[in-house]
């Protein structure tokens, strides 16, 4: 077997810290149960706490009974159902676009999107922090890619100062909250660039769809930069808390990825318990408007907890808290004392962060109460102040 050149790769991750491993949980969300005692989970994406939402649960019942366990055949086939449709109509319609396509996941999104909006002879500039995804999408696309120096608009200008037009279509990728830092781009500053550069503009908002502006519709909805930005992307698997992906966009560029996307179009349609999820979660962001703003206040309080023990949180201004620790060793270190009491805070070392920024990437969430959050912050300032 011609496999001896996996293990000094493996060996050589473990001796720089950085070995990973998939741990199985018993349980999902921001308040779990392991071996009976109750465990603040500070690494969940469940940001509304909506998972075990009764509603929600419902919904992807109901859709799974109707619909059977599958969609059985990609949406160009026979897998489009009345209820990815219907979801596409609300999406597009929180999200203030006239269309909007769902996709696997936010992975697929991005993979399916940048490579159309973007080909072998055009330019994309990316915000040198963005997502994996998005760079992968980026070197699927063939585009040159150029990197600005992250949330600075004025690297941002230099750069399309130095490609100038010559025909070639240019795109500014961003997020609208950063995923590990949990800072938030200067989007309208960034719009302004894309208007005066003549570029197109997309925005992730993995991190925002749910958490910031009107009903959980994101910060370009907040900011009513609908029409400036090309493609607002989401996922329905962080505050939607199931999993599926979606871009809003103008009708012709839905139907140009209807034609062209291949991460569309070469895969089965996103199963109905999934989609029909996804419908509650839309009805519970209609009914209970002021979920992300409770969010924020408790991830504001949270960080003022941090702060007064002295501890460092870098831009953060949403439910997504980094406490940058350096050392991968000592990440992993201090990320295991939290666990043994009770405080699951996931450490995050590169190639997901720079080199030499290792880090506990804390997330907020509603299953967290204000007490919770007290003993959290009190024994995270504990640990690292020690
Ligand atoms: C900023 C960002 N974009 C895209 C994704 C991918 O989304 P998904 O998990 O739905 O594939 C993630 C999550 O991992 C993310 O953090």
């Amino acid at each position: 077997m011609r496999e001896d050149w996996i293990q000094p790769i493996l060996d050589e991750a473990r001796s720089k810290g950085l070995e990973r491993s998939a741990l199985p949980y018993p349980e999902a969300g921001g308040k779990i149960k392991i071996d009976g005692k109750e465990v603040l989970n500070f690494s969940s994406n469940d940001y509304l706490d909506l998972a075990h939402h009764r509603h929600v649960m419902d919904c992807s019942r109901e859709a799974l009974d109707q619909y059977g366990i599958g969609s059985t055949a990609s949406r160009l086939v026979t897998g489009t159902l009345p209820i990815h449709e219907e979801l596409e109509e609300r999406l597009a319609k929180k999200k203030g676009y006239e269309a909007a396509l769902i996709f696997g996941s936010g992975y697929m999104a991005n993979a399916g999107t940048i490579p159309l909006l973007a080909g072998r002879n055009d330019f994309i500039f990316a915000d040198k922090l963005v997502h994996a995804s998005m760079i992968d999408a980026c070197k699927l696309s063939g585009a040159k890619l150029v990197r600005f120096a992250h949330n600075d608009v004025q690297s941002l200008e230099t750069r399309l100062k130095q490609f100038p037009n010559t025909g070639n279509r240019k795109l500014i990728i961003t997020e609208s909250v950063f995923s590990m830092d949990g800072d938030i781009a200067p989007l309208a500053k960034i719009a302004a660039l894309a208007e005066k550069y003549d570029s197109m503009l997309m925005v992730d908002e993995a991190h925002s769809t749910g958490t910031f502006g009107p009903h959980g519709a994101g910060l370009v909805r907040e900011l009513g930069l609908e029409k400036s930005v090309t493609v607002s992307m989401g996922t329905m698997s962080k505050a939607m808390a199931g999993y599926g992906g979606f871009v809003a966009c103008s009708k012709n560029l839905r139907t140009l990825l209807v034609q062209s996307a291949r991460a569309f179009i070469y895969t089965t349609a996103p199963p109905p318990a999934t989609i029909g999820a996804a419908l509650g979660i839309m009805d519970v962001l209609e009914s209970s408007p002021r979920l992300g703003a409770i969010l924020q206040a408790n991830a504001d309080y949270f960080r003022s907890l941090l702060h007064a023990g002295d501890l460092n949180t870098l831009q953060s201004q949403s439910q997504i808290i980094p406490i940058v620790i350096g050392n991968n060793e000592r990440a992993v270190a201090v990320s295991k004392t939290l666990r043994d009491q009770g405080i699951i805070a996931t450490a995050i070392r590169p190639p997901t962060v720079p080199d030499g920024s290792a880090r506990l990437r804390l997330s907020i969430t509603l299953a967290h109460h204000i007490d919770d959050l007290d003993r959290a912050a009190e024994a995270i300032i504990s640990v690292l102040n020690s």
